[in-house]
């Protein structure tokens, strides 16, 4: 008879190999009495929503040097802690990180309760969990990407993501242990992470083998099965990049609300089916045979780059001139990056061409 799966086997394995993560405190803290700061778990769950670790890691490191509180953290300066979060993408999440963390702050401190921490901004169910577990070991069940193929495999569930998640759920809420569960949360991902991987998983080295159902029907690695996606379809725009002879650069900042929301970014036509050219100023444009492409959630971008040299008394309604002390290409979201990175080099030949044509 095969066994079933027990949470205590994965702690065990847990104990011995659980990833050493800068929010992370290890489960042997954790077993001498250090509690988890409540403030580093969340930032480190908010910052891993549709992130991986790997890239999480150094903003979590300077999030924390800048900000090592909450509190610190609430009385930061908008554009500032935008422009830190620049490259992570998700920008919605930025934003609403400032309101919680002064939500949290009025507060007096974070709350414990799932209910409670939901109620904050940028908080749903998954957050909540995870914070509620991680940080106070209370025992919420976390169903994350990780733990839905861990689930789906252990119990062999074929029907395909998102419409089993529910029963992946249920799954994950009956193994989920009363005592440790905030270190059975993160052993969950790990397994998920480093063993139970979408390709080619570890399945020899498992501490859950034995009752593993996919394992032992030999699918383990074709679950989980996911509905088809609909394909992305691709959009085209144009981001008008343009240099005032002071080496101020033209910028925007973009409405809170929608994609790349309170980023500062090049001005451009409205991204879409067509290119319609809309240049923010008459100026002598010059088009870059190169285009920056960049993948969103929903769509392919597919970003024409004019460039053009502005002299001094330029102005433009509604934009910005970023002076060149100030302007910082590391804040800038990725797609506006790779259009900078782009033009940049395109910048320094016309200016070389200038200087030898005078
Ligand atoms: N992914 C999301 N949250 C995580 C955590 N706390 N540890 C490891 N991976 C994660």
């Amino acid at each position: 008879m095969r066994d079933t799966a027990k949470a205590s086997d994965l702690l065990d394995w847990y104990d011995v190999h659980a990833r050493s993560l800068p929010w992370r405190t290890s489960p042997s803290d954790r077993a001498a009495g250090v509690t988890p700061d409540p403030y580093a778990v969340w930032l480190s769950e908010i910052m891993l929503q549709q992130t991986t670790v790997a890239a999480v890691k150094a903003y979590f490191t300077r999030f924390l040097l800048l900000w090592p509180t909450v509190e610190a953290l609430a009385a930061a300066r908008d554009e500032d802690v935008m422009a830190e979060w620049a490259g992570l993408g998700y920008y919605a999440r930025a934003r609403n990180l400032l309101k919680c963390a002064r939500a949290v702050t009025e507060l007096g401190g974070f709350p414990k309760t799932r209910a409670a921490l939901e109620a904050l901004p940028g908080i749903g169910p998954y957050t909540s969990a995870a914070i509620s577990s991680i940080a106070y070991d209370q025992p919420e069940t976390v169903l994350d990407g990780n733990v839905e193929r861990v689930m789906s495999r252990l119990y062999a569930v074929l029907e395909p993501l998102p419409d089993s998640k529910e029963t992946l759920r249920a799954h994950a809420a009956a193994l989920t242990p009363e005592r440790r569960a905030g270190d059975y949360a993160q052993a969950v991902m790990d397994l998920g992470a480093t063993l139970c991987t979408p390709k080619s998983p570890a399945c020899g080295i498992c501490p859950w083998q034995k009752p593993c159902r996919a394992r032992a029907d030999g699918i383990a690695e074709t679950l989980p099965r996911k509905r088809p996606k609909a394909a992305k379809p691709t959009r085209l725009g144009i981001a008008y990049i343009a240099r005032r002879a002071d080496g101020a650069w033209l910028m925007e900042r973009r409405p809170d609300k929608g994609l790349l929301g309170g980023m500062l970014g090049w001005p451009g036509a409205a991204w879409g089916a067509d290119r319609i050219a809309a240049p923010p100023l008459d100026a002598r444009w010059q088009k870059l045979d190169a285009e920056a492409l960049h993948t969103f959630t929903h769509f392919h971008l597919r970003l024409e780059i004019h460039i053009a040299h502005l002299p001094q008394d330029a102005q433009v309604a509604g934009l910005d001139f970023i002076p060149k002390h100030s302007f910082s290409r590391r804040a800038l979201p990725t797609v506006m990056r790779k259009a900078f990175d782009l033009a940049q080099s395109a910048f320094d030949i016309t200016s070389k061409e200038l200087h030898q044509l005078s």
